[in-house]
């Protein structure tokens, strides 16, 4: 039999899947065995650092459940989230092209691991805020096509960390919903609702995602946002934060989640009546923001 060398390893795991029944499968993992070789050729890879690689991921695994992900975490913080959105709404972008359309879709970002199905499903213009802590923020704004349709009854979710940056996931297994809601748009394709104007905060770094930023020399935090995942039959569904025009950390965030177009002023008004006819009773914000939606046929 004939030997193989260091250098044939790659295309020798490659040529075993000559039998492989799905070519896009096929197609990933040899693209993935040839960029691993070439790592550990780049780097050339110790047996220590290997060992230790395989430690940190099987501490990752042990660290996920329903609550926890601790490999989303990895790849967000590693911006290969970021990546595989980009190359989404690329695709997208590219399939307008024939046929561009009047106005930029919205862009996407990272879902991040607070996402919890089910929230409750309220009327318009509802306040979500609760017990929770922060300065309130009226949120408002459309939802329209590409060309500036509006779409009704788009159904909005929305969730946030309190004023504090934490999340309702973060608060013990039996904490309750908090600050997340489902809101569906009018016949104008209007929204509208308050919750509180989010604080930056840190991304979970007490595993060994938080390890590896440390010996990065990373901080772990991102700039304040609004979580939003917008879904109406025909268009293609959009996952996207706004984010805190003044907030710290949005030339660094932890997952390389910012876009320029999602940075929206929280305009700040004194206590008096809001545009809501609500008349409030200390200080308050006013975020608006205009989704755009790619109709699914493009
Ligand atoms: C978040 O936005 O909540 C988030 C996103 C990615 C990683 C961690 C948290
Ligand atoms: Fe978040």
């Amino acid at each position: 039999m004939a030997q193989l060398e260091v250098h044939d390893l790659a295309q020798a795991v490659i040529d075993r899947m000559a039998d492989c029944k799905e070519p896009r499968l096929k197609e990933v993992m040899s693209a993935l065995v040839k960029h691993v070789h070439a790592f550990v050729q780049e780097v050339q890879l110790t047996p220590e650092e290997w060992m230790g690689t395989i430690e940190f991921l099987t501490a990752a695994g042990k660290m996920c459940d329903e609550k926890r992900q601790e490999f989303i975490l990895l790849s967000d913080t590693l911006g290969v989230s970021m990546a595989v959105v980009g190359i989404e709404q690329a695709k997208g972008a590219a399939a307008l092209k024939a046929n561009p359309p009047k106005l930029a879709p919205t862009e996407a970002t990272v879902l991040g691991p607070f996402f919890w199905e089910g929230a409750p499903e309220l009327e318009l213009g509802a306040d979500i805020t609760g017990v929770s802590s922060g300065t309130p923020a009226y949120y408002h704004g459309c939802v329209t096509d590409t060309a500036g349709k509006p779409v009704a009854n788009c159904t909005l979710d929305v969730w946030s960390g309190d004023g504090d940056g934490f999340y309702d996931l973060q608060k013990g297994a039996d904490a309750p919903m908090a600050l997340r809601a489902r809101f569906h748009t009018d016949a104008n394709g209007n929204y509208r609702f308050w919750s509180i104007r989010p604080a930056y905060y840190p991304v979970p770094d007490d595993g060994p995602v938080g390890g590896m930023l440390r010996r990065m020399g990373r901080h772990p935090n991102r700039p304040g946002h609004m979580h939003t995942m917008l879904s109406a039959p025909g268009h293609e569904r959009l996952i996207t934060h706004l984010f805190v025009s003044d907030s710290p950390y949005l030339d660094s965030d932890a997952v390389f989640g910012v876009r320029n177009s999602l940075i929206v002023n929280f305009e700040p008004h004194p206590a008096g009546k809001a545009p809501d006819g609500r008349v409030m009773t200390q200080p308050y914000h006013v975020a608006h923001y205009d989704f755009r939606l790619v109709p699914s046929a493009a």
